[in-house]
């Protein structure tokens, strides 16, 4: 790391201190920390205690065969009865679970808890009457309508462990998902709405079924259960196919639910590593439970009156933790939307619903700060009091934009670290306890051990990066990769050994105060004669200047240094086209803001930035323009023609 790229960082002063009333009344304070420290089981174990167990556990933690954790053994617990059913019988039946809010403008639908109940278990007798059994994988291809939320606790219900694939995924990413897993039920719907058009879904799931077929010509798919949301026409194999409101609403809403062990399997979610094949990451029952509603009601200081909105997909890992489970198993009200970010519309439901607690991506905050303050600022947002930012270092510009603008100035910002492996949230600040730092996630949680290491696995010194690493187990860590222990080792696990570190391949560094900066992947970290630097710093440094709405840099492989630093960025609207010495103004600004090391060698002006459909920069294919190769596989982009518009711009030497 360059030494003036520390200093950069370290240059960041700018300190916010948590509301006063906030601190006061934290639901997790400072002595947090030191409780941990001194019995990390202890502290667990409270944490699981918030939970309704069947039976209780014999033992915390069994860490006698790492890396393969069992958490809360002996204990038995279902994970819907904990989402639904326990929040019924308090007494907060007629509490608001979800607000849903369709993409349409005039479709929306408030679900109660007790609604929620009957709904699940309506599902689960559904399901069974479908032949699903404990055990057996269900896989769930849906958009954001409150079945999918349904559906997902009633295989919990069950012990069906469940894996969701993302609604804009093709026929084959479902396909080798189904295989993977081998599930014999699909949950689907005819359709969704994207930008106000009907979208199908259907005919993705018949393709996929049909892939899955055997030499027999039969697919281990035994139904496909529907759910009618746009009322298109779909084809329909009548063996096979089960429309959900015959199957579902004609269910009993008594179901007695069973509880599974701890460590029963609660679902499989893929995500792509850094081979081709997906990786099935297994979650279970009781310790994702417990990590994920505990964090859940840590990091955003959970209220009873607190409306919560989580802007994930449910097709994603923050979909999972932080709008299902999570916020169930508290008995929160929340905030569920089916479309996508357009301008405007997030404000108006952040006024309608009154809601208090934001989570959203870093990738929206500058799409929106693209589009000016202007937008937010007609509407009322005084309803806010915490804000959550999460998926991908967070720069300190958006960061300080998103606080002003769209928290008013007075909410805390919790830019939270963690991955679909994690299961719940690791590194953030305390909302009540931790003065922010722009572009830091600080430390790791209570009872989390994160660290910062060298090749060697020592520890770094403050002021220094290196390879970001878990050095304590925790309850929400994946427990393996489905049918895949080797990988599973492999991947995270071999790198250090010697002190059984969980790699969780991100860079990181400590600052001067030993605060935690996330670096991106370490595969996005490049080096230039030597000298390592994280793409992300260089976006920052770009964002930062006035012309900047959005950047993405990458390391292109380069004779003379190693890598080079290829940036690619979209001006923001007032900026025009920037003007005939746009490319020497941003690698003056960059040599400036952190070293002529960092300048960039190339700068293209681009229109748009290739995203997949979770918002994440594919700078894959950016290092393919960069390095001058054939485009790789787009299919994961949200819009594929994006790569065409900047090839073009290549082509034309701009
Ligand atoms: C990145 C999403 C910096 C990181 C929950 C991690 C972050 C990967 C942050 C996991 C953050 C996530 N700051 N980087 N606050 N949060 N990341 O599995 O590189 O989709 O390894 O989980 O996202 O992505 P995943």
């Amino acid at each position: 790391m360059s030494e003036q790229t520390l200093s950069n960082l370290s240059r960041e002063e700018r300190r916010f201190e948590p509301p006063a009333d906030l601190a006061a009344d934290a639901n997790v304070k400072e002595e947090a920390y030191a409780r941990a420290d001194s019995d990390r089981e202890a502290f667990w174990a409270d944490a699981a205690d918030r939970l309704d167990w069947g039976q209780k556990w014999d033992q915390v933690l069994d860490w006698s065969n790492p890396p393969f954790a069992k958490w809360f053994v002996g204990g038995t617990i279902n994970a819907a009865v904990n989402c639904v059913d326990r929040h019924v019988d308090a007494g907060n039946g007629d509490k608001v679970a979800i607000h849903w809010v369709g993409e349409p403008d005039d479709d929306t639908r408030d679900i109660t808890y007790a609604q929620l109940k009957d709904e699940v278990s309506k599902a689960a007798n559904a399901l069974t009457d479908l032949g699903v059994k404990k055990g057996d994988r269900v896989a769930i291809y849906m958009p954001m309508i409150p079945e999918v939320v349904v559906a997902m606790l009633a295989c919990a219900r069950l012990g069906a462990p469940h894996t969701v694939v993302f609604g804009g995924f093709s026929a084959d990413a479902l396909a080798s998902r189904i295989t993977d897993c081998d599930a014999k039920v699909v949950i689907t719907s005819d359709g969704g709405y994207r930008r106000g058009a009907a979208s199908a879904l259907k005919p993705a799931v018949d393709e996929a079924v049909e892939k899955t077929a055997g030499p027999d010509g039969q697919s281990q798919v035994r139904h496909v259960l529907v759910v009618r949301r746009t009322g298109q026409d779909v084809d329909w194999d009548d063996d096979r196919d089960v429309w959900w409101h015959e199957a579902v609403d004609n269910a009993s809403a008594d179901h007695e639910a069973e509880m599974h062990d701890s460590e029963h399997p609660l679902f499989v979610m893929y995500t792509s590593g850094s081979t081709g094949k997906p990786k099935g990451i297994l979650h279970t029952t009781g310790g994702y439970l417990t990590g994920t509603s505990f964090t859940h009601w840590e990091v955003f200081d959970l209220k009873d009156d607190d409306v919560y909105w989580c802007t994930a997909d449910v097709g994603w890992i923050t979909g999972h933790s932080y709008m299902v489970y999570g916020p169930l198993a508290n008995g929160a009200t929340q905030v569920m939307y089916e479309g996508t970010p357009e301008k405007g519309r997030w404000w108006q439901i952040v006024q309608d619903y009154q809601v208090s607690i934001f989570y959203t991506a870093p990738t929206a905050i500058r799409t929106f700060m693209k589009q000016g303050r202007e937008i937010p600022d007609g509407y009322d947002m005084s309803s806010l009091r915490l804000l959550g930012s999460v998926g991908e270092p967070i720069n300190p510009e958006a960061y300080v934009w998103y606080r002003e603008v769209i928290g008013g100035d007075r909410c805390p910002v919790v830019d939270t670290w963690w991955q679909t492996e994690t299961g719940q949230i690791m590194i953030s600040p305390l909302p009540g306890v931790t003065a922010g730092k722009p572009g830091s996630a600080m430390k790791g949680l209570p009872g989390v051990g994160a660290d910062v290491v060298d090749d060697d696995g020592q520890s770094v010194p403050d002021g220094s990066g290196g390879y970001l690493v878990l050095t304590q187990p925790w309850p929400a860590m994946l427990r393996t990769l489905w049918g895949d222990d080797q990988r599973f080792k492999d991947t995270y696990w071999s790198r250090y050994p010697k002190q059984g570190f969980y790699f969780a391949g991100d860079g990181a560094k400590k600052d001067e105060d030993g605060d935690l900066w996330m670096l991106g992947r370490v595969d996005d970290v490049m080096n230039v004669s030597g000298h390592r630097l994280s793409t992300t710093e260089i976006e920052s440094a770009l964002v930062s200047h006035p012309k900047v709405a959005e950047a993405a840099v990458v390391g292109a492989a380069d004779e003379t240094t190693g890598q080079a630093v290829c940036a690619f960025v979209i001006l923001r609207e007032s900026a025009g086209d920037g003007g005939p010495d746009i490319v020497e103004e941003l690698r003056k600004h960059v040599q400036k803001e952190i070293g002529a090391i960092a300048k960039p060698r190339q700068i293209m002006v681009v229109p748009e930035l290739p995203k997949t459909r979770s918002g994440k920069i594919m700078r894959r294919l950016l290092k393919d323009v960069a390095e001058h190769r054939e485009v790789g596989d787009v299919t994961t982009l949200a819009d594929s023609t994006v790569m065409d518009l900047i090839k073009d711009k290549e082509g034309s030497g701009a």
